[in-house]
């Protein structure tokens, strides 16, 4: 669509890896230890995933087309594997580290992932995508900034602060697992933390009359939260790699997954004062948790009600979504006009429509889409599709469409022509807030709104300033609506983000799917690839 097909270059990175990336670009290098630790969020001790002794994990600080080579050794009792959301990993499906892509790290090895940020700007993070590890640490803020002669739309700010705002367990994630594997649902969440830390835990210092960007991630489990900042205003610029119309907010809703970065001035007399997240649509239960931001000349701490926001209110929700837009004029990670793309004069040529719902199979709680609940297989199925190994997966193992059926276990994936473009209808009729995630690729949010889709919705589409982002909520018995071009070949996970969602079966994989070979399609299977299941043996050398 708008990139320009860089030479591809062989690339020996190491002895032991090897692989095709953009070799012009630069590198960053990464080495990862991950090991459990305590960690006492909520004043309880708990068993935490750290990463090289920190909970949250390091951030990683990039710019467009960097290439990152992170060692990850995996020094848990258990098999690990990281996933990099809102990375695109083009044509490169192998380094996305989800169950259906890439091999577990066996306990006491790594692997070195090596991945490009290529054409990518803005706010994302990573974490733990195996089991329910994501319950104990292992995520951390990703960061790709703009090169320096393609032009930002604000001025550079004084500070740039990762904020990760989540739901959280006082259980361990083996706990939790073993609720969710013996058929349960999941309790309400014991608390909410911000960086890694419980009420009045976490601080930002800034110095008064400058500017500081947040970049706000719910990282959690189950809960749409809502950020403000006690008598300051937010904001926003970006969300997930796009600029977006410089709109004001008091406050803003972050659901799952998603990330957005606001500025926000010092303007208020010099103390501190609260910033606060709280649970969404869950009242009459509302968790509630502060940190703070301290001026550095502070005349005391912070003090008074805290700033109140939105708990039940959809509306309010769905008219804030609607405002946030793409800045048309502003660059992107090239340049305009390149950085706008001219979505809506394209005609779509398949409509995928999406239904979630929950249910129970063999007297076992489990969640779904169009009726299939996601079971993983022995192997990979990239890794399975890579070597021609059968009976792995079907494609056409899920249908484009609700079938209003009651839920089965498949290991679901569903097949997609490269370079189509092509439409995709969330719809969520329960009662409960929905978060749609997609790897591999952002798309555009043309539409949301209560009740069921129907063609005529397309009516109130946005064909013009969409906003384009990698994750969508979905609200309470409404639908979202999306565009995309399919121009990233791989096998890619689409999931809910509501965790014991994804965990019990409400996931599913893309298979975007050309008969070329070429690499200028997909690149290869990557030297260093571990391989397990039926492919375990194999010789990742070129076929
Ligand atoms: C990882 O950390 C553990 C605990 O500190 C240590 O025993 C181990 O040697 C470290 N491994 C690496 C590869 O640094
Ligand atoms: C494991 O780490 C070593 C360096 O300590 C590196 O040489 C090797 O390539 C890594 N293994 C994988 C599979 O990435
Ligand atoms: C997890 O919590 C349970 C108690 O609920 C405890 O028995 C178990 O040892 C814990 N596991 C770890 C690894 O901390
Ligand atoms: C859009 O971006 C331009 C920079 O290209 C900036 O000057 C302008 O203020 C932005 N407009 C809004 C409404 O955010
Ligand atoms: C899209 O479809 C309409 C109606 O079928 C057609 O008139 C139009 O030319 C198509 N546009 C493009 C860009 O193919």
């Amino acid at each position: 669509m708008r990139r320009n097909l860089a030479a591809l270059v062989l690339f020996c990175a190491t002895a032991a890896v090897f692989a095709i990336v953009g070799a012009d670009d630069p590198y960053r290098f990464f080495n990862w230890n991950v090991t459990y630790g305590d960690i006492y969020p909520l004043g309880v001790r708990q068993q935490g995933i750290l990463i090289n002794g920190q909970f949250p994990g390091p951030d990683i600080h990039s710019v467009t087309n960097d290439n990152l080579i992170i060692n990850v050794f995996n020094s848990l009792d258990e098999p690990f594997l990281i996933s990099w959301a809102g990375i695109q990993q083009r044509r490169n499906s192998f380094e996305d580290g989800v169950f259906g892509t890439t091999c577990p790290i066996p306990p006491g090895k790594n692997f070195t992932y090596i991945l490009q940020v290529k054409d990518q700007i803005g706010s994302f993070y990573y974490f733990p995508s195996l089991g329910f590890h994501k319950a104990a640490g292992g995520f951390g803020g990703i960061r790709i900034l703009s090169r320096p002669r393609i032009p930002v739309p604000f001025p550079d700010p004084a500070g740039d602060y990762t904020v990760l705002i989540g739901d959280w367990y006082k259980a361990n994630h083996t706990d939790l697992k073993a609720q969710l594997d013996g058929g349960h649902k999941l309790p309400f969440p014991d608390g909410i933390l911000i960086n890694g830390r419980g009420s009045g835990g976490a601080s930002f210092n800034v110095e008064q009359g400058k500017t500081y960007r947040l970049r706000i991630c719910n990282v959690g489990l189950q809960n749409s939260l809502n950020f403000r900042i006690q008598n300051h205003k937010m904001q926003l610029v970006e969300v997930e790699g796009t600029h977006t119309l410089q709109t004001t907010y008091s406050s803003l809703d972050v659901h799952l997954g998603q990330c957005s970065s606001v500025l926000v001035t010092a303007d208020q007399p010099a103390k501190d004062y609260y910033i606060v997240a709280s649970s969404r649509f869950t009242a009459p239960q509302v968790l509630t948790t502060t940190a703070v931001l301290r001026y550095s000349n502070s005349a005391g701490s912070a003090s008074g009600p805290l700033p109140g926001g939105p708990t039940i209110q959809v509306d309010w929700s769905l008219n804030q979504a609607r405002s946030i837009r793409t800045n048309l004029t502003a660059s992107g990670p090239r340049p305009n006009p390149q950085g706008s793309y001219h979505y809506g004069m394209i005609n779509t040529t398949r409509t995928i429509r999406i239904a979630n719902s929950a249910g129970q199979v063999n007297g076992k709680q489990r969640y779904a889409a169009n009726s299939v609940s996601f079971v993983a297989p022995d192997t990979p199925m990239k890794i399975a599709d890579y070597f021609k190994i059968s009976g792995v997966f079907r494609v056409g193992s899920i249908s484009d469409n609700p079938t209003g059926g009651g839920i089965y276990l498949d290991t679901s994936v569903m097949q997609a022509d490269y370079r189509a473009f092509i439409e995709i209808v969330f719809q969520n009729d329960e009662d409960i807030i929905q978060s749609w995630h997609l790897d591999g690729y952002a798309f555009f949010v043309v539409g949301m709104d209560g009740g069921q889709w129907t063609p005529a919705s397309r009516n109130e589409y946005n064909l013009r300033d969409a906003v384009f982002r990698c994750t969508t909520q979905v609200y309470p018995n409404s639908w979202t609506a999306i565009y995309m071009a399919l121009d990233n070949v791989g096998m890619w996970n689409i999931r809910s983000e509501h965790w014991a969602r994804q965990y019990l079966g409400q996931q599913f994989y893309l298979r975007v799917y050309t008969a070329s070979t070429s690499l200028r399609d997909e690149y290869p299977i990557p030297k260093n690839a571990i391989l397990c299941g039926r492919a375990s043996g194999r010789s990742t050398r070129p076929l």
